[in-house]
């Protein structure tokens, strides 16, 4: 790992390294002092809500001690905990060591669920992208949970297992472009695999043009960086329930080829393996989660260059399933790369498919930064990821593949154009060209949009790449 995250602990008593301590208040509480017993206690506009701290001061000998707003108490579920956990550990971060006891907050939540969401808090929030700062890394090395209670060893387990995940794919993300390539990343999955018992299989250029990738080698034409396409398996202990597929897009950074972005439209672009990212930490929590579906991983890897080879706008390739493709706008690379990782994930006849991608700007223009969209064949797929985003708070919303916007994709000399007739619907028409793809397995595509990146720390959320869908993948996985 190459980022920084503080050291969590799970203890049932009160670590007596540690200098600061917590105390969760509902907004409950607050409300029933009288409006004289606040001013006199002085709570500077503590109030109890979510995400609200006060730290209030140690002496020499004792602790500092932080009131840590729960909201209201009939609302608390893992959510609040886990954004409770993320703001008592940034406001305690100029400490070495601190104890937590939000996992003993009163709620209906069991021992073993608040532990879990507890640790993944006090983890996701405290970690952050160090290796290219020279100045000295955060002062907060560990942090101590204090609970007990039935489960709580093996849900903190679990929860660590989940941290780490999202872990790996931010530093993956947050790795400047121009070393995190497509070489680069599959080194590194080949290290994880192994670490997590994974199958893995890494073809290079050579043998992805022998399987007929040819979205793959189409955008890959103007790098100098050769493809990658990673293919990982994981097998379960017992008798396998179901046959699941995930596909994440791998381009380690998108200019947009000839069809090129504005400065201000190129400048996150390294975040565009963000699928990949996501699929790679989501294949290594799975042992630990004791998933009970087998798990193949599909993480197609390119960057989007120019040079004097680089595909044109009016170029037509071949992908995968044999379907012909106009590419019209060369900065709509993601569905061709995912052309080609669907179809050949289809081969192998899994019962369901989902991918995962940083695939339009339009779906944010839709759902705005913090909400992915989801498209698919799959009633019952959608379902389950709506399911999991209720419990892990990394929101989805269903939209559309309308039929009557398919046309839109009908090119005059191929059998299929990479881009829609203008601005609007652009994420639907991204689904709809995927579906070309698909053949008959029930699918799922997550068009994560501009939610892969954050210019600002929000819960569990930190400064930029957010590795959002790790955690929503992993609980549609465990809940199978
Ligand atoms: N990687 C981008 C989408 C993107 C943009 C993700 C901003 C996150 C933040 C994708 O490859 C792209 O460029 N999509 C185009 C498609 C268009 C040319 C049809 C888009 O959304 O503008
Ligand atoms: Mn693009
Ligand atoms: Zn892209």
């Amino acid at each position: 790992m190459i980022g920084f995250m503080a050291s969590i602990n799970l203890s049932t008593r009160m670590p007596k390294s540690a200098t600061a301590y917590d105390i969760p208040v509902t907004s409950d509480a607050l409300d029933q002092l009288s409006p004289d017993h606040r001013r006199s206690a002085d709570l500077g506009g503590f109030e109890g809500k979510l995400g609200q701290t006060l730290v209030l001061a140690g002496s020499a000998d004792e602790p500092i001690r932080v009131l840590v707003g729960l909201g209201p108490r009939d609302e608390l579920n893992q959510e609040s905990l886990r954004a409770a956990a993320a703001a008592y550990v940034r406001s305690v971060g100029g400490h070495q060591a601190v104890a937590c006891t939000l996992a003993e907050a009163p709620g209906p939540m069991t021992p073993a669920e608040a532990v879990g969401a507890v640790a993944e808090g006090l983890g996701l929030a405290s970690y952050a992208y160090r290796p290219l700062k020279t100045d000295k890394p955060p002062k907060l090395k560990k942090a101590t949970i204090v609970a007990s209670g039935p489960g709580v060893r093996a849900a903190f387990n679990q929860a660590q297992a989940i941290v780490r995940a999202v872990m790996l794919a931010r530093d993956l993300v947050n790795e400047p472009g121009g070393t995190m390539t497509p070489v680069a990343f599959a080194a590194k999955a080949k290290e994880v695999a192994k670490e997590s018992g994974l199958k893995i299989q890494v073809w290079d250029e050579k043998r992805i043009a022998r399987e007929k990738l040819g979205g793959v080698l189409a955008v890959n034409q103007g790098s100098t960086h050769p493809p990658r396409f990673i293919r990982l398996d994981y097998v379960p202990a017992g008798r396998s329930q179901a046959k699941v597929a995930l596909v994440g897009k791998g381009i380690t950074f998108d200019s947009g080829g000839l069809s090129i972005k504005t400065s201000s439209g190129m400048m996150t672009m390294k975040v565009d393996m963000t699928g990949g990212a996501v699929v790679l930490g989501v294949m290594t929590t799975l042992a630990a989660l004791k998933v009970k579906v087998s798990v193949s991983a599909y993480i197609p890897l390119t960057d989007n260059m120019i040079n004097g080879d680089a595909f044109r706008p009016g170029d037509v390739f071949r992908a995968r399933n044999g379907k012909t493709v106009e590419v019209l706008n060369t900065d709509a690379e993601g569905r061709l790369v995912l052309a080609d990782a669907l179809s050949l994930a289809a081969e192998s006849k899994p019962d369901v498919m989902i991918d995962i991608a940083t695939l339009t700007g339009s779906v944010s223009a839709a759902l705005g930064t913090k909400i992915a969209g989801i498209l698919g064949t799959s009633d019952e797929l959608v379902r389950r990821l709506e399911d999991a985003a209720a419990l892990t708070g990394e929101k989805v919303w269903r939209l559309p593949l309308p039929e009557e916007y398919r046309k839109q994709l009908d090119s005059n000399i191929a059998d299929l154009k990479n881009i829609g007739n203008g601005p609007y619907g652009g994420a639907l028409v991204a689904g709809l060209f995927l579906k070309e793809f698909v053949a008959e397995v029930p699918w799922v595509h997550i068009d994560l949009g501009l939610s892969a990146e954050a210019d600002a720390e929000d819960g569990v959320i930190t400064k930029g790449g957010t590795a959002r869908g790790v955690r929503l993948l992993a609980q549609v996985m465990r809940d199978w």
